[in-house]
């Protein structure tokens, strides 16, 4: 499923081809979020021909919740329910659950927990889980995990990994005794847990390898660690993974995160942020990100950037964008969510081009440090 093309010669970057029956995806990439079979703002068409992306992100939890899994197995399934035809990931719903601090327990068997929208109760096993991703079709699920909070204990990061490798050994089992609904393939993901300690992201890394799923995420990390301690917990992950399968670093991050997680040796990001941050008026720029509701943009009469593939930043005066965000217009909204994606797609396309030309190494610290700069 995986091919890895290259590995850069003074970094850990890598160049691969991960294949699905909805297509390929070139690594390193960026996948948007779309919780709820959307991605917020933003239309199916312009994800395709303006943000280019090859994988979108759906998650088990809120869709099991809402919809509900009858409505997209009478659909067909995700994709036609949402009319997208490329491939399609989806989290286990493990990290939604655990976020729901008072309203779930964990026992052995699984996670039992409220749902936000109306109190019921459910329960998500690792095979459960793996039957709901089968109903979603989803190119590429994952199993079932817990997260830790940081800071936790050692103990209760030790114990949490092994549920969650228990979990995993479950949820491979189920996969591999379970068939695909729609006719595509589906791969299985397993995740990297062990909280923010040495020997235990060693120790998951080597069991999660050993149960030989199609790809490894590094799970637990960007949940409150300084950004350091998580750059060294993924360094030390990717050394203990193997060469030819995809590594998916959950939940990440920054533009400036990706660039420096790259270099660590990842293929796979996903995160809400450009979207979210989008709707809150932040946008990423080659120089830097700004806030577009700051008075300073009151008055600027000018695209922000004509040369930028964005309609934000080619078509627009900077005023006109500003009145739209201090008037909560849903334009504004979609401008910046598809500016923000088209914006981290294409510094992907960047990496890309540099690995394979070998001029990655030495430009990805000070970009990184340039797009953390609040202009
Ligand atoms: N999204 C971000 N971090 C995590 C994680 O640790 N586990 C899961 N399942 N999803 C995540």
């Amino acid at each position: 499923m995986f091919e890895l093309k290259k590995t850069a010669d003074s970094s850990k970057a890598r160049l691969g081809t991960l294949t699905t029956d909805h297509g390929e995806i070139d690594t390193p990439i960026f996948m948007p979020v779309g919780t709820l079979a959307t991605v917020k703002a933003v239309k199916q068409n312009d994800l395709i021909n303006k943000i280019k992306a090859q994988i979108i992100l759906g998650n088990t939890y809120h869709l099991y919740l809402r919809p509900g899994c009858d409505i997209i197995e009478n659909a067909g399934g995700l994709h036609p329910f949402m009319s997208w035809d490329r491939p399609i990931l989806t989290d286990s719903g493990g990290y939604q659950v655990f976020s729901l601090s008072d309203n779930r327990e964990l026992t052995e068997e699984g996670a039992e927990f409220k749902s936000h929208l109306d109190g019921s109760k459910h329960m998500f096993t690792p095979e459960s889980v793996v039957d709901i991703q089968r109903t979603l079709g989803s190119d590429i699920m994952m199993v079932l995990d817990e997260c830790p909070p940081h800071p936790c204990s050692y103990e209760y990061a030790k114990e949490s990994m092994e549920l969650t490798h228990r979990w995993e050994k479950r949820g491979r089992d189920a996969f591999l005794n379970t068939d695909p609904k729609y006719g595509h393939k589906q791969a299985q993901f397993g995740i990297v847990q062990g909280g923010t300690f040495e020997d235990l992201r060693i120790e998951s890394a080597k069991r999660v390898t050993d149960m030989d799923f199609e790809g490894i995420a590094i799970g637990g990390l960007s949940v409150g660690e300084p950004t350091d301690l998580m750059y060294e917990m993924t360094d030390l992950n990717t050394d203990y993974l193997p060469e030819n399968k995809p590594r998916y670093l959950m939940g990440v991050g920054k533009p400036a995160n990706l660039l420096h997680c790259i270099a660590r040796g990842v293929d796979m990001f996903d995160c809400v942020l450009p979207t979210r941050n989008a709707r809150n008026g932040q946008i990423f720029t080659e120089n830097g990100y700004i806030n577009i509701s700051n008075a300073k943009w009151k008055n600027h009469n000018e695209p922000l950037d004509p040369n930028f593939p964005s309609d934000l930043c080619s078509k627009y005066k900077m005023s006109y964008i500003h009145h739209l965000f201090r008037n909560n217009e849903l334009l504004g909204l979609e401008l910046a969510s598809l500016h923000n994606l088209i914006f981290y797609l294409s510094l992907m396309d960047e990496v890309k081009e540099r690995i394979a030309n070998d001029t990655f190494h030495n430009w990805y610290e000070d970009k990184a440090e340039l797009l953390n700069t609040k202009i």
